[in-house]
């Protein structure tokens, strides 16, 4: 007989049809109160501390297969989750011990899920920079559904925080410094992740984070010290959490940091006067990795009491990693400490949620190895993988109009060479998330390198083409710089692939230096004089490359693109896809100039000319980044007509029309970014020189024009000021209109108080 792999399924499925959880009895949102009210009545203490308990999984204990420790706690209901648990078959073996458990409450599961599950898309700072909402959208859809798939329940995404320091490893996990695009994407996460139903197979809880700050840690040292104004966090920071909270976020997640001193798992400001009450959002908040156990390390907690009483009073519901609630919170109550109503508060989250993902009516809804098998890796997700990595492509240099290369160009003789040029190596590309924990690992044999593509497509088109693997160790040798000379003396035109690998982003990941590392940006310089060269740039987060941009004639930015890199990368040098991405992230010239940002205060004397003395600069610098946000260039050029206004004034409530006419000028079609900025002349306080309130991404054919039209009302105007007032001042108010954040044209009108 021929060994058939689903039979050793047989007991789970019989397992589940004796217990009859069907869909049929699916629980509705009406009964979801009264059964959580029925079940908090037969719990004891323990079992309702034991739902506030979540616990690493196989990732983090690098056991494959589950402790009897674990699986007895399960049984008793002294755990109410898992986290980053990958084996599918213990994923099963644990949900049926919680079956087993007295009050058969599941497990809910959760996993970081960050830029695709199986099928890896491009890092999020890259996705950001399509600019295509929709888009975005449509990843974390199939990420949800692959997790979901296997057995996840709940995923640690969106985040959120917005940041103006690329020395933070973490930039490449989210959307960038705009407050605006950052709520549009965030939101979208949201939608993506939850889908329609948070009981449907295909979705997963959401978790925002990190709440909050987290961004903004000094000198863009991961978990360092936050501190600023609330006027600055509340029109900064916060508005992509409260998007993603008004998108029906199901959960957020603490941030490690203290802000403004307080440890942000104890900030009852945050969780609860902003979070629960101002916004009145009534999901879980889960700690971060400890957070709540850190409160003593940070020095704003005595013990795991003291930690408990601080972060369950201060409205967070679940600790990751449990030591804290295991330790200190029965303590806490005894002590009078917490109430029992606080923690009945954060059981009956938990259970919410519970319900609210059908675990009560089908704990095994993600558990289905038929499912799993048909559901993984479909060939669809991987052409989204492959239009995402190439729409987030940003072209910052085309000489002489380089690119794309076409077979009639002058040029026969190509040499791809870099360290990225063939590399499927599990730690490029970013394919996996670095937990700083461990590394998930995936299957590197389905990567698509650049010279998987690049080489056979060229070929066929009547190119030569050399592939040149070098400085793959820690440094560039001599051999290396020696190997990319003759490669490109050999050649007509050279590729150069360089940039961060993987490992090199993420948590954890700070560094003092934006320079590309282990010398790659001397490649440039020992090339063969006179041979043009294209740098691609497989980036991370804003990088200081000052020397290989000069040598370049063109350059394009691919960021991490995940397992189509080859493919995309292939649509936009030969100019099947017109890159159309633009920064979501100023790059400076240097690091003395971060905290770098487009929408920063004019200060009372702005730096035109480097040089000029008594204003706001850089004896050695200039100001001026070395590309702005929203910047990026297309094989294509698009002109913008004069801002036309529908009226010079709006009183409150009334709508302004914004207009402007795009046309395609160029030899081929092509799509545009166009941004819509304001800037408050005259404001109570002192406000952004730029800020972006609109964009529309459009496609013109050659030749091709559009009119594009804003609408702006005195709710897009308003702002917190120190008052904590959310309110628009009457005055005077510039509008922009352009394709990046620096180059614009503009008009002006006025708000005419009530
Ligand atoms: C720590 C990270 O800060 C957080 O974002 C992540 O979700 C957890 N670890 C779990 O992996």
């Amino acid at each position: 007989m021929q060994y058939n792999p689903y039979l050793r399924f047989i007991p789970t499925l019989i397992f589940m049809l004796l217990l009859n959880w069907s869909s049929a009895q699916k629980t509705s949102v009406q009964n979801i109160d009264t059964n959580i009210e029925a079940l908090m009545k037969k719990m004891t203490l323990d079992e309702k501390i034991g739902q506030l308990l979540q616990v690493p999984g196989d990732i983090s204990t690098g056991t494959d297969v589950q402790s009897d420790d674990l699986l007895k706690q399960v049984k008793t209901g002294m755990i109410g989750s898992i986290l980053s648990h990958t084996n599918f078959d213990n994923k099963i073996k644990i949900q049926r011990a919680a079956m087993e458990s007295r009050l058969k409450i599941p497990i809910i599961f959760g996993f970081d899920v960050i830029h695709g599950y199986k099928t890896i898309f491009p890092i999020p700072l890259a996705q950001a920079a399509t600019w295509d909402i929709d888009l975005i959208e449509r990843i974390e859809r199939i990420a949800a559904t692959e997790a979901g798939a296997d057995g996840q329940n709940w995923t640690f995404a969106p985040m959120v925080d917005i940041s103006r320091d690329p020395r933070w490893g973490r930039v490449m996990e989210g959307a960038g410094e705009d407050p605006f695009l950052g709520s549009q994407i965030a939101a979208a996460r949201v939608r993506g992740i939850q889908g329609n139903d948070l009981a449907d197979k295909t979705t997963l809880a959401a978790c925002v984070k990190h709440f909050a700050g987290y961004g903004f840690t000094e000198g863009g040292r991961d978990y360092n010290t936050v501190d600023m104004s609330e006027q600055r966090l509340r029109n900064i920071v916060l508005p992509p959490f409260k998007a993603a909270a008004d998108a029906g976020a199901a959960t957020f997640m603490n941030a490690f940091n203290t802000l403004n001193g307080v440890p942000a798992s104890m900030d009852k400001h945050l969780v609860t006067d902003i979070l629960r009450d101002e916004w009145a959002w009534n999901g879980l908040v889960v700690s971060d990795w400890n957070s709540f156990g850190e409160t003593i390390i940070h020095g704003a907690a005595d013990n795991e009491m003291d930690a408990a009483a601080k972060c369950l009073n201060a409205g967070s519901d679940m600790d990751m990693t449990a030591t804290t609630f295991r330790n200190g919170l029965k303590k806490a109550l005894e002590n009078k400490r917490v109430t029992q109503e606080k923690i009945d508060e954060a059981v009956r989250r938990v259970l919410r949620l519970k319900f609210q993902l059908g675990l009560f009516d089908d704990p095994f809804r993600q558990l289905d190895p038929t499912y799993r098998e048909a559901t993984l890796e479909k060939p669809e997700y991987r052409d989204l993988a492959r239009k995402a990595a190439a729409e987030s492509m940003v072209l910052l240099k085309n000489e002489g109009g380089l690119l794309p290369l076409t077979p009639e160009g002058p040029f026969r003789r190509i040499a791809i060479i870099g360290p990225y040029a063939n590399s499927k190596g599990h730690k490029d590309y970013m394919s996996f998330w670095t937990l700083g924990l461990g590394m998930r690992e995936y299957d590197s044999t389905k990567v698509v390198t650049p010279a998987d593509v690049l080489k056979p497509f060229l070929e066929k088109q009547g190119f030569e083409v050399t592939v040149t693997e070098i400085c793959l160790d820690a440094t560039c040798s001599e051999r290396d710089y020696s190997a990319a000379r003759t490669a490109s003396q050999q050649a007509d035109l050279v590729i150069v692939c360089v940039g961060e690998q993987g490992f090199q982003c993420g948590e954890s990941r700070s560094v003092a230096s934006l320079e590309l590392n282990n010398d790659q940006e001397n490649i440039a310089r020992y090339l063969y004089p006179r041979k043009p060269v294209v740098l691609v740039m497989f980036n991370s987060r804003p990088m200081v490359f000052p020397k290989a941009y000069e040598k370049a004639s063109a350059v394009l930015l691919a960021w991490q693109p995940g397992f189509e890199t080859g493919n995309a990368l292939n649509d936009v040098l030969s100019g099947k896809v017109n890159p159309s991405g633009k920064l979501p992230m100023t790059f400076p010239r240097n690091e003395g100039q971060i905290p770098i940002y487009y929408n920063h205060l004019n200060t009372g004397r702005p730096q035109q000319d480097q040089g000029q003395m008594w204003t706001s600069g850089y004896l050695d610098s200039p100001v001026s980044p070395a590309f702005p946000f929203g910047y990026g260039m297309s094989y294509t050029n698009f002109s913008y007509s004069e801002i036309t206004l529908n009226k010079s004034k709006i009183r409150p409530g009334e709508t302004l029309e914004v207009s402007v006419t795009v046309t395609n000028t160029g030899e081929v079609a092509g799509s545009e970014v166009v941004q819509l900025y304001i800037q408050d002349l005259s404001a109570d306080i002192a406000r952004p020189v730029k800020e972006l309130k609109g964009f529309e991404k459009i496609s013109l054919e050659k030749g091709a024009q559009k009119r594009v039209t804003f609408k702006i009302t005195d709710k897009d105007l308003a702002y917190w000021n120190n008052e904590l007032q959310y309110k628009a001042d009457p005055g005077f108010f510039k509008v922009y209109v352009g394709g990046d954040s620096r180059y614009v044209k503009s008009n002006s009108f006025e708000l005419q108080a009530q």
